[in-house]
């Protein structure tokens, strides 16, 4: 399938793996690229301009295809070095960049000097005009359905997608919400290039992360998924877990009052425990509710090849059919 991000990009497919805290490393990525999707490696994982350039020439060396990096801007208990992140980025010879969290404008003319492609990652019509304003490649328009950071609009991608073709020039991806060849089929009709999944690629074979987390999203249904964090208007889509109704209590409890600190032992520093050593109860963890829609562990080269194949009959059978009555 041939599509403006797949033109852009150089990939044959157009599904692209979302940058994933402590799920992005460069198993999954080239895992992705090979099969022909865009993989991408979360850069603030590495944590050091180091310790992320070490990532990219693993990936390098995994595949030959192209791979990206992905930079979170989030209010962070210490901030990183993002100067030293991107100059590993421009320097591993990375070519596509997703941002996401907040604007990336103070960054674009040292990426766009490198040649690399920026797809910025929003969950509205106008942070994406924004994303276009400053020179972005492409969006990737991320749905309330979304794991993860899902803005405060509270806009699903049946609204969103649609709102985001009537009004932008540059090409995007949908995000959130997408798991198969009916998401991607989907996501084309309402005017994206493509697809961006996050939950759906962790419970892949490749994906190193502790196997009780792939079986917690298989058996997860879109009912498992709670919203943490809105008072601090940092909403978050997580897997509930003791911790996060414990979570919940206390954003009741406190209501207007609650602060960051509050909080700090079900969100901070999680996630080491939870994706690698597999201690499921140990604070909130992104999750989307596509996670109902999730009732495998495939390979990454199966999963994109079922996708890809499907759509094909789904497009040439089944909506073809319609008109040939
Ligand atoms: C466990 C997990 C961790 C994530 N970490 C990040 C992150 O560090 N940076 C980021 O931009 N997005 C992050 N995301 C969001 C994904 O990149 C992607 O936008 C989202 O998962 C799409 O929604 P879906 O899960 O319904 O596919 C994360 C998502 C999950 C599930």
């Amino acid at each position: 399938m041939k599509t403006k991000i797949t033109e852009m990009l150089g990939i044959e497919h157009p599904i692209i793996q979302g940058g994933m805290h402590f799920v992005g490393y460069a198993e999954l990525a080239s895992a992705v690229s090979n099969a022909g999707g865009l993989g991408i490696i979360t850069g603030l994982t590495q944590g050091t301009p180091e310790k992320l350039a070490n990532e990219i020439a693993k990936c390098n060396d995994m595949t030959n295809k192209p791979f990206g990096v992905n930079m979170t801007f989030l209010p962070t208990v210490s901030a990183p070095d993002y100067p030293g992140l991107f100059q590993a980025i421009i320097d591993g010879g990375v070519k596509v960049v997703e941002t996401a969290g907040n604007n990336p404008a103070k960054w674009m003319p040292m990426l766009k000097d490198a040649g690399i492609k920026v797809i910025h990652k929003c969950t509205s019509v106008r942070h994406s005009l924004k994303a276009q304003s400053i020179g972005c490649d492409a969006v990737s328009v991320d749905g309330f359905e979304c794991g993860g950071h899902p803005g405060e609009d509270d806009v699903p991608n049946f609204i969103l997608l649609p709102r985001a073709a009537d009004e932008l020039e540059i090409p995007f991806v949908a995000s959130g919400g997408m798991a198969d060849a009916r998401s991607l089929v989907g996501a084309l009709a309402m005017g994206a290039e493509g697809m961006n999944m996050g939950t759906r690629f962790i419970a892949t074979q490749e994906a190193p992360v502790h196997q009780k987390v792939k079986e917690a999203i298989v058996a997860a249904s879109e009912l498992d998924t709670r919203l943490v964090m809105r008072p601090l208007r940092n909403t978050e889509r997580v897997m509930t877990n003791e911790a996060v109704e414990r979570l919940l209590e206390k954003e009741r409890k406190l209501g207007a009052d609650l602060k960051f600190e509050d909080i700090i032992d079900e969100v901070a520093g999680v996630y080491p425990r939870i994706m690698l050593e597999g201690d499921m109860d140990a604070g909130a963890w992104s999750c989307g509710m596509v996670a109902g829609l999730i009732d495998n562990i495939p390979t990454v080269q199966e999963l994109i090849d079922s996708i890809m194949q499907e759509a094909d009959s789904l497009i040439n059978q089944r909506l073809t059919s319609l008109y040939s009555a």
